[in-house]
């Protein structure tokens, strides 16, 4: 999935930071990713180590939760027992019916137009589905956070969206009308018992214990709670009160971000570095992002031994047909042994 500061494109570079700064000792170890946000460098890691995710959006958890953490497909015992063999299928082939999703975010009611009608239906189609499994205890906690998962994964192939849910585009991209199809993740089974949690990093820090700890923080003033909205409302299905013409829910004040804010991230980051309790502390953040590589250092130097520091800048080649113009560095990697 597309995801504002997102790490797809440099898990190699993490990789071998990393492997480089722990010797290559890999076992028996835990690997905390606090920022998951994709989950997509715990999914990474999930190969050496037992795997912890977090992040505060509850969509990025049921991501993670279903499509990082798990070893293997869950058994659906309970969809078996009353003839649903496979729930993809069983889900896939829904007719659709309207609910909060078509009402607000289809032209079938409103003016905006983030899904076609047709999957819009079937959206709210699967949502109400899965919650009635649940209810009617036909599957676990486990296997609907698993099945949700697919549900959310497959949204952003059918949102009529220029990558984020801030807006809707005003014509109808040709990815709007593909169908939306759930899909098996491909599971890698590291026989760990991996964990995903949904707080906020201030609070989980205060008790979470791992080898080594990733954090990849949000480095601008865009909150991810506006920016996956919509992700949000799916997940949740709670009928949210929403507002204005991107129909955004209505969050709460403390579910914003504070390291979003240029007023409070100092604070915020240097209260996560200094409670999270691991030995190996690595921190990406970009180049162009709300604190300096000073302030970064600055905090790292209190809560960590000096002398085991590193610094990493990733360059990117900026090209003007085939000549480089020149390499600038643009994201940071920080490394230090906590103290
Ligand atoms: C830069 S993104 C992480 C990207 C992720 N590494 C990836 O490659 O997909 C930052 C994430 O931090 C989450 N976040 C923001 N504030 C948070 C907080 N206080 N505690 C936990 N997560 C937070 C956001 O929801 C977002 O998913």
């Amino acid at each position: 999935m597309r995801y504002i500061g997102g790490k797809s494109k440099l898990l190699q570079d993490i990789d071998s930071f990393v492997m480089h700064k722990i010797n290559h000792e890999i076992k028996n170890k835990t690997f905390l990713d606090l920022f998951a946000g994709t989950g997509i460098v715990a999914s990474h890691f999930k190969k050496y180590f037992q795997v912890i995710t977090n992040d505060s959006l509850y969509a990025s958890y049921i991501l993670t939760k279903g499509y990082i953490t798990p070893n293997e497909i869950p058994k659906f015992e309970g969809l078996n027992k009353i003839g649903i063999i496979e729930p993809l299928d069983y889900l896939n082939n829904l007719e659709g019916t309207v609910g909060f999703i078509t009402d607000n975010y289809s032209t079938e009611k409103s003016e905006r137009m983030y899904f076609t009608t047709e999957n819009a239906k079937k959206i709210d189609d699967i949502r109400i589905t899965l919650n009635h499994w649940l209810n009617k205890n036909y599957i676990t906690i486990d296997e609907f956070e698993y099945l949700l998962a697919t549900l959310i994964e497959a949204v952003p192939f059918v949102s009529n969206i220029a990558g984020v849910y801030g807006a809707y585009l005003k014509h109808w991209d040709k990815r709007a009308f593909n169908n939306i199809i759930l899909r098996h993740p491909i599971l890698f089974n590291n026989g760990q018992d991996n964990k995903a949690f949904n707080e906020k990093a201030e609070y989980l820090t205060k008790s979470i214990v791992a080898d080594i700890c990733y954090i990849d923080p949000p480095y601008n003033g865009r909150q991810y709670t506006s920016n996956y909205h919509l992700l949000e409302t799916i997940a949740r299905y709670d009928n949210p009160v929403i507002k204005g013409v991107t129909g955004m829910r209505a969050y709460e004040a403390e579910e914003n971000s504070n390291f979003c804010k240029k007023s409070k991230v100092y604070d915020a980051f240097k209260e996560v570095l200094t409670q999270v309790k691991c030995q190996h502390l690595f921190i990406s953040y970009s180049a162009d992002g709300l604190l300096s590589k000073d302030q970064i250092e600055q905090i790292l130097f209190t809560i960590g031994i000096s002398s085991t520091y590193e610094f990493r800048g990733i360059e990117y080649r900026l090209y003007k047909s085939k000549i480089v113009i020149k390499p600038k560095v643009n994201e940071y990697l920080f490394y230090i042994e906590k103290k």
